[in-house]
């Protein structure tokens, strides 16, 4: 692998409510990270509307992008590769950044590099990890995804499990809205459950039958639904911060569980966590806390590469660049990409 020369990447990702653009130095080194955040504007509505972030993702993607270069001080005739996210995600929210990574690479002349965002999630990880490599076990955990995944090496991967159902942030922000807390549900579910016992309510901890290392978290949503139920039909008033410590307390130890079954079959020494969920304190301790009990080493990007973000999509850029990867101007979204295609 040639690392002499400095090859720079500026990345864009628009695939659900954040659109963002960076600039990254061979892969690991973020010369600028910006993040335009909808989350205001969907929280008057419960939630992602898929219009409304496409919009907005077209107000946006032009000062983002001339942002990021600014505050990488870098020109776009200085750029070798534009990284875009082409899928999965909301189709039109992803069409904005493919639409414009096209445009830019056509004008000026620039080779294009599809990422697909869950390898994106993974390689959030190279940033602030400089000594991390393959091998390793990933648990990727966002709104969108919930994936157990080995990274045998760059751009190969192997999942090893997969949510059958709900995704674990999906989760997080369903049963955030049932106690009434609004959304994003997984910060403000971390926040109050704080001041919660994790003990409090026996929710079930989710087991597939036919898949060692799927997961399912659409029980466990019911199960809190079927307890609200229960206390407004029998007039108990609910602990908002009881019930919020224990649903995390379920997913985490789910989380848990899955890592070191994976870390002991596949006899791995590094392992490490991404997505939007991985920014959960209460996860994160957990699973560094397991992970140093098997005396494995244990990886997390810090919160602002954890949920949606360029930078993330610059390292995984970086690495299908060396590998030759290169995306024509036929390149599409795909709404439900798969990783490894
Ligand atoms: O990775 P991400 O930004 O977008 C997707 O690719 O889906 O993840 C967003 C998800 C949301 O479901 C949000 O509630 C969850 O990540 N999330 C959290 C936390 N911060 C964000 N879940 C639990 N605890 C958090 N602190
Ligand atoms: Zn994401």
């Amino acid at each position: 692998m040639n690392e002499q020369k400095e090859i720079k990447i500026l990345s864009i990702e628009s695939s659900c409510d954040e659109t963002a653009a960076a600039v990254v130095v061979n892969g690991r080194d973020v010369r600028s990270n910006v993040i335009s955040s909808q989350i205001a504007l969907h929280t008057l509505y419960g939630g992602v509307v898929p219009e409304i972030a496409s919009r907005k993702h077209i107000e946006k993607i032009n000062q983002v992008i001339a942002q990021a270069l600014d505050d990488a001080d870098m020109k776009l005739s200085e750029i070798d590769a534009i990284g875009v996210t082409y899928g999965p995600g909301l189709i039109g929210a992803l069409l904005v950044g493919v639409a414009e990574a096209k445009a830019i690479s056509y004008a000026a002349d620039i080779p294009l590099v599809g990422v697909h965002h869950i390898e994106g999630h993974i390689s959030a990880n190279y940033i602030e990890n400089k000594d991390l490599e393959p091998p390793f076990l990933c648990l990727v955990v966002s709104g969108g995804h919930t994936h157990l995944v080995r990274v045998c090496d760059y751009g190969k991967y192997e999942i090893l499990g997969r949510t059958r159902d709900d995704a674990a942030g999906e989760a997080f922000d369903k049963v955030a809205r049932a106690i009434g807390l609004g959304y994003p549900g997984g910060p403000k579910i971390e926040k109050i459950a704080k001041e919660g016992n994790p003990d409090a309510i026996a929710f079930p901890r989710a087991k597939v039958a036919d898949g060692a290392y799927d997961f399912s978290f659409s029980g466990l949503k019911s199960a809190v639904l079927n307890y609200l139920n229960g206390c407004r039909m029998k007039n108990i008033p609910v602990c908002q911060a009881d019930v919020a410590a224990s649903f995390q307390q379920s997913v985490t130890d789910v989380l848990v569980e899955h890592a070191l079954r994976a870390i002991e079959e596949f006899r791995m020494d590094k392992f490490a966590i991404a997505g939007g969920v991985a920014a959960n304190g209460t996860i994160r301790n957990a699973l560094q806390e397991a992970c140093q009990k098997k005396g494995v080493r244990f990886y997390h990007p810090s919160p602002i590469l954890c949920t949606d973000n360029a930078a993330m999509i610059g390292a995984a850029a970086y690495y299908d660049f060396l590998a030759g990867k290169r995306a024509g101007l036929d390149l599409n979204a795909v709404a439900n990409l798969k990783l490894g295609e």
